[in-house]
């Protein structure tokens, strides 16, 4: 934005009523609508039109507010959300429709899609999936694979006058924080500082690698009007530094004298909101001396390479090991072998909300509001940076618009921390889109090469993996991918003669981290791959393969685990077996008739174990009852669009037997509510389920114990007070003559669960996890030959979940994961330096996902609550490998590097023989 200059009153019609503001020059309408007029149901994606949360209607049209100077406005009729559905018949059928069909996950990009579907109905009442895809297709969604949002749309006034559904467990329940996602009232990290908070920016590198000196800062401070503070390393009072893994907390919150990877902080200036509009960060006193900078895993790992810590030799963060039997004797044996290697990119999480919160000091004590995965884990590295005792430190997590695994990072939240200390006045912060690209955490890239054998009965007789990860300048997760590949390698097939080794390996690029499947998709498309390729040379058919040798019940893993029950791999494949015949024939009688175009179907399988690998991991859940008889849960499992604020509740509820719609429930905040972990690894349901489950069956005890009822006795609700039905007698609790507690309760409860596994040994056995989750997915894709453009058509996934706790919201990570899959396979690849915006960098829009079956399996886990497993990672492992199935069965051309651009696809078709 221009240095503001003068300003002058402009007016226009919001929502039905005159507002006037007084703009600087150039001012985004977004920016008046958000900061002047508080309408803060207008979402900040991207600020460059590229992903559309940002639309309103201006004379009844759909504009993204971010490119539309506010003087444009005047005179002329906004509409926002908020103010949508209050009056328009439209934006409240939509508002039912899409909680409905389950169309909004975390939210963010909501009220972009309704505001464009508003649009669509107004002219079109019934419109088609194709004219709502053309509609929507300029706002973007990366949590629901867009399907639900297409049915909401074609289907919104069916929707009006739907009654809700049973929030029993095992119904497709709404979600219970639906309402606020859906009438624009959801508050995100950006929409909850107070009114007159100071803003902070953050200094950031624009080399990979670089030694700086800063100038005279304070000169320059004083020269700049309303600008209070600039931080540096030397502000920091306690450890500058933070990390997730212990022993590997090496990232500094400001690089000191040098720094690693491009857009890594160095300083972070604190100033008045529009003083820090005008501010010219390019006048900022630093002096880069830039240095040879490591791009990859082989220039890391040549002998004369830099060496980023002097402490890991070779760049070699650290490995991981899995080993059973013998592979090397197993494949000299084998009649068939397959070797090949694989290349996978850096990719971005492009969650649509950038990283936001703002801070400020109590009483004392310094509150964080900001978007998280992890509160417990902000709270304990904020002490350490802040050298003060946690119970100083309270971490009040705002809504998540998108995590994926980065979240679970620490990004503004020590900015904020020590500038509204060093101020004592409340701060914040909101990353801008380039800053988020290139700062935060990304997916490994690997390299994999990858051999595998089997007996000429099809039975699979030894597989040998190495992985080079390029976990980039700092630990972050990788420590948790290097051990997590080995145990997954295998994929969920017996392969008893077996060895994978990983390295993650460290380069001058964005630290890697969690994303979606912790280094299992890469080393899944690896495996998965290699299978067909190894199925087409025994001349079998790939799901014929697969079930040949798919691990079942009482069949060791490569790790030598045996599990009793549960074990899904082969209920999912079967389910596939309908649409794979039907979709083998289908591509034959397509590609019989047509030369240019061809199509083919492909199918993965995989597996992923849910929790901490081999390491302690619970949760923990408290509840309550009121004197007024209320039930209150407080449940800390951060909901970032997954469900967890539907699904614990409606785990607690069952073991307590009341219905949800009984239950008052508190989210998370460090004061409130207990540490529930980490939002990762597929863990919440599964983790924080049994701890909700375990608390809500104490504090039935606890309530029937009142009245003598026994076990079988049913808890009610009547005119809000408790009641307990046994033999046919029903009784009121009189709960006002019990003593009341610290937190104002009569009853109380509060359970954990850690899930039971054992270390790995030196050879990588013992028992990662308490449970494995199983999925497969077949997918339809048509290859255009000449263009090298790979268009998915149809996807049919099956998921093992042991017991959908909610179907519908397993539906919607299903659809949600594949869309990544799809992105991950066809065109989503993170160049540091040239690919750090939502223009650049290609994520899947509404109309590159097409239809998806789900078929859920429920093979019950002996360990999940009421059997079930987790979801989150699984729906995308066998994504981009049944996609590279299916472009090989379709054309015979194997890609062997992802994304599949059209560049790599057409070098393969050329080198498959296609001219
Ligand atoms: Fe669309 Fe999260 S629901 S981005």
């Amino acid at each position: 934005m221009d240095k503001p200059t003068t300003t002058e009153v402009t007016s226009f019609t919001l929502n039905g009523s005159i507002a006037q503001v007084e703009p600087l020059p150039g001012e985004r309408l977004s920016y008046a609508l958000r900061e002047r007029l508080d309408r803060k149901d207008v979402k900040i994606g991207c600020n460059a039109g590229d992903c559309g949360a940002c639309t309103v209607l201006v004379d009844g049209a759909p504009v993204c507010a971010c490119l539309m100077p506010v003087q444009q406005a005047v005179g002329r009729q906004v509409e926002t959300l908020a103010g949508l559905v209050k009056t328009d018949h439209d934006a409240q059928a939509l508002m039912q429709s899409f909680q409905h069909h389950q169309a909004a996950q975390c939210g963010i990009c909501t009220p972009g899609m309704m505001i464009s579907a508003v649009a669509l109905l107004r002219e079109v009442p019934q419109p088609s999936a194709a004219q709502v895809q053309d509609a929507l297709g300029g706002v973007l969604c990366r949590c629901t694979g867009y399907r639900k949002i297409i049915d909401a749309v074609v289907g919104a006034h069916a929707a009006d006058g739907l009654t809700v559904a049973s929030t029993a467990l095992g119904q497709p329940a709404r979600r219970l924080d639906g309402q606020a996602k859906v009438d624009g009232s959801e508050a995100f990290g950006d929409d909850v500082a107070p009114a007159g908070a100071l803003v902070a920016r953050v200094i950031r590198a624009p080399h990979a690698s670089a030694g700086f000196t800063f100038g005279d800062l304070e000169a320059w401070r004083s020269a700049q009007p309303g600008i209070h503070c600039i931080l540096t390393a030397d502000d920091v009072p306690g450890l500058n530094a933070f990390g997730v893994i212990p022993g590997f907390i090496d990232q500094p919150v400001f690089a000191v004298n040098h720094i690693r990877f491009r857009g890594e902080a160095v300083a972070c200036v604190v100033g008045e909101a529009e003083a820090m509009i005008a501010l010219d960060l390019e006048s900022f006193p630093v002096r880069w001396s830039p240095q040879t900078a490591l791009a990859d895993t082989d220039a890391a790992t040549a002998p004369d390479a830099p060496q980023l810590f002097e402490d890991r030799k070779g760049n070699i963060m650290c490995g991981g090991f899995v080993q059973c039997g013998d592979v090397e004797a197993a494949l000299d044996a084998a009649d068939v072998t397959v070797e090949a290697q694989y290349t996978t990119s850096f990719v971005e999480h492009g969650y649509i909300e950038p990283e936001a919160g703002f801070a400020q000091v109590i009483d004392g004590r310094i509150h964080v509001h900001a978007c998280t995965q992890a509160p417990g884990m902000d709270r304990e590295a904020l002490a350490a940076i802040l050298d003060r005792p946690m119970a100083d430190i309270r971490i009040v997590p705002t809504a998540v618009g998108g995590g994926f695994g980065s979240k679970i990072d620490l990004s503004l939240q020590p900015f904020i921390a020590l500038a509204a200390l060093k101020t004592a006045r409340p701060v914040r912060m909101t990353y801008a889109r380039a800053e988020t690209m290139q700062s935060t955490t990304k997916r490994h890239p690997a390299q994999i090469t990858i051999k595998v054998g089997a007996k000429a009965d099809g039975t699979l007789s030894g597989l040998r993996f190495d992985g080079d990860f390029n976990t980039g300048a700092y630990a972050s997760w990788g420590p948790t991918v290097a051990n997590r590949v080995p145990v997954h390698a295998s994929g969920p097939y017996h392969i008893p003669d077996y060895r994978a080794r990983s390295r993650a390996v460290h380069t001058h690029c964005p630290p890697a981290g969690a994303f979606r499947g912790f280094g299992v998709p890469q080393s899944a498309i690896a495996q998965e791959t290699a299978f067909d390729l190894l199925a087409e040379k025994l001349g079998l058919d790939p799901l014929e393969f697969r079930l040949k040798n798919a691990l079942a019940d009482g069949v060791p893993t490569v790790c030598g685990q045996v599990f009793d029950q549960g074990v899904g791999i082969a209920p999912c494949l079967e389910a596939l077996r309908p649409a794979w015949e039907e979709a083998k024939a289908e591509c034959a009688r397509f590609n019989a008739k047509n030369d240019t175009v061809k199509r083919g179907v492909g199918i993965a399988g995989a597996w992923y174990g849910c929790g901490n690998t081999s390491l302690p991991n619970p949760s923990t859940i408290l509840a309550g009852v009121r004197p007024d008889g209320t039930v209150v849960l407080h449940q800390g499992a951060m909901d970032i669009g997954q469900g967890a604020n539907t699904v614990i509740p409606q785990i607690f509820a069952q073991a307590l037997g009341l219905s949800v719609e009984g239950i008052k429930i508190l989210g998370g905040d460090t004061d409130i509510t207990p540490d529930a972990g980490k939002t990762s690894a597929s863990r919440q349901t599964f983790v924080s389920g049994n701890a909700a489950l375990r608390t809500g069956e104490a504090l039935r005890a606890q309530i029937l114990r009142q009245v003598n009822a026994g076990p079988a006795a049913q808890i009610g609700c009547q005119d809000g007070q408790l009641t307990v039905t046994d033999g046919g007698r029903t009784q009121r609790l009189d709960l006002t003559r019990l003593p009341v507690d610290a937190q104002r309760y009569v009853l109380q409860a509060q359970e954990s669960y850690d899930p039971p596994v054992k270390p790995l040994d030196e050879n990588g056995q013992g028992v990662p996890y308490a449970q494995f989750g199983y999925a497969a997915h077949l997918v339809v894709v048509e290859v255009d030959i000449a263009l090298g453009l790979c268009r998915p058509l149809r996807f049919v996934a099956a998921h093992d979940v042991g017991r959908a706790i909610n179907p519908l919201l397993v539906e919607g990570q299903v659809q949600g994961g594949i869309a990544q899959g799809l992105g991950m396979a066809l065109m989503e690849e993170y160049i540091p330096g040239r690919t750090e915006n939502l223009h650049d960098y290609l994520v899947p829009t509404i109309g590159d996902v097409p239809p998806i079956e789900t078929l859920i399996l429920e093979v019950a886990d002996a360990h999940g609550p009421y059997g079930a497993k987790g979801l989150g990672e699984h729906v995308l492992i066998p994504t981009a490998p049944a996609i590279l199935n299916a472009i090989y069965h379709a054309t015979g051309a194997r890609v062997t590097q992802t994304p599949a651009t059209p560049t790599r696809l057409r070098a393969a078709l050329k080198e498959a023989g296609h001219a």
